[in-house]
């Protein structure tokens, strides 16, 4: 069983809907992989919904290549791609290229992905020629999310749209294999789509994007901070968690839990053996 490629993405578009989701740690890429979706996405989203911050601004490289190290041990079939983290990129082209490498030899990832539109076309043609693909990210871009004016709707004006537009078309020739429109307009997303080469992937941008991505905490009910309108949960994992974690403090209490079933017996014996032993001081 090969691992997906750049190529694979960028043939499906036309073909069939690409699948991706963020995963952190080895059991969740595990289940990814398993479930048998394109690609994972060890996103800088890790800040808020596995590490508590306010914002993604607050996690660098070292805690992205940590996890990216883990998602890629449970990885066997999905591409990874890792965020590149703020400040990891915007500083200059050199910077953008000997980050992406960390993420890939260190952290073992198959693509990075930044966000942004003209301002880091430079960057994303020299993380590509040095042979590393790139993911772009366009939209809402949670890293400048302060300049955005918070978690908001982009690309809502006529003229927001046309620049939206002309990022996308600047990534791709730059060398994107995809990219993520986040909350964006659907109908605006279905016209970056069809316009430009390589697959777009929507996270709140509608039905015309080439392939959807989703955090996997929202998809699962484990992050409960906030809800955005485009996520749809499939599962509510943290109540069932809260459901064992209260079933197990209450028979803790009771002492109904650990059973003889969850415990280790003593020859009898061995146990006359100790008490001698134990008696004898
Ligand atoms: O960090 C992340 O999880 C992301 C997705 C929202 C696309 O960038």
């Amino acid at each position: 069983m090969s691992r997906v490629s750049t190529l694979d993405i960028i043939q499906a578009k036309g073909q069939r809907k690409l699948s991706m989701l963020t995963a952190y740690d080895y059991p969740t890429a595990k289940i990814v992989d398993e479930c048998g979706l394109d690609m994972i996405l060890v996103g800088d989203s890790l800040a808020m919904v596995v590490l508590g911050h306010e914002d993604t601004l607050s996690v660098g490289m070292p805690e992205m290549i940590h996890h990216t190290k883990a998602v890629v041990r449970g990885a066997k079939r999905s591409m990874v791609v890792s965020d590149l983290p703020f400040m990891s990129y915007q500083v200059s082209v050199q910077q953008a290229v000997e980050n992406a490498g960390r993420l890939v030899k260190e952290g073992g990832a198959q693509a990075v992905k930044v966000e942004g539109g003209a301002t880091i076309l430079p960057q994303v043609q020299a993380i590509v020629q040095a042979g590393i693909p790139v993911q772009g990210h366009l939209g809402l871009t949670p890293q400048s999310a302060g300049q955005l004016g918070g978690f908001k709707v982009q690309g809502k004006s006529a003229q927001a749209g046309k620049q939206l537009m002309e990022d996308a078309k600047g990534l791709a020739q730059a060398g994107c294999f995809s990219i993520v429109l986040e909350a964006v307009p659907a109908p605006l997303a279905e016209r970056v789509s069809r316009a430009i080469p390589v697959p777009t992937i929507g996270i709140g941008a509608g039905a015309g994007c080439d392939g959807q991505v989703l955090v996997v905490h929202d998809l699962v009910g484990l992050f409960d901070r906030f809800l955005p309108k485009f996520v749809k949960q499939y599962a509510r994992l943290g109540q069932e968690m809260a459901r064992a974690v209260t079933s197990y403090k209450q028979e803790v209490e009771a002492e109904t839990f650990p059973g003889p079933e969850h415990s280790f017996s003593m020859k009898q014996e061995t146990l006359e053996a100790l008490d001698q032993l134990l008696n004898d001081g």
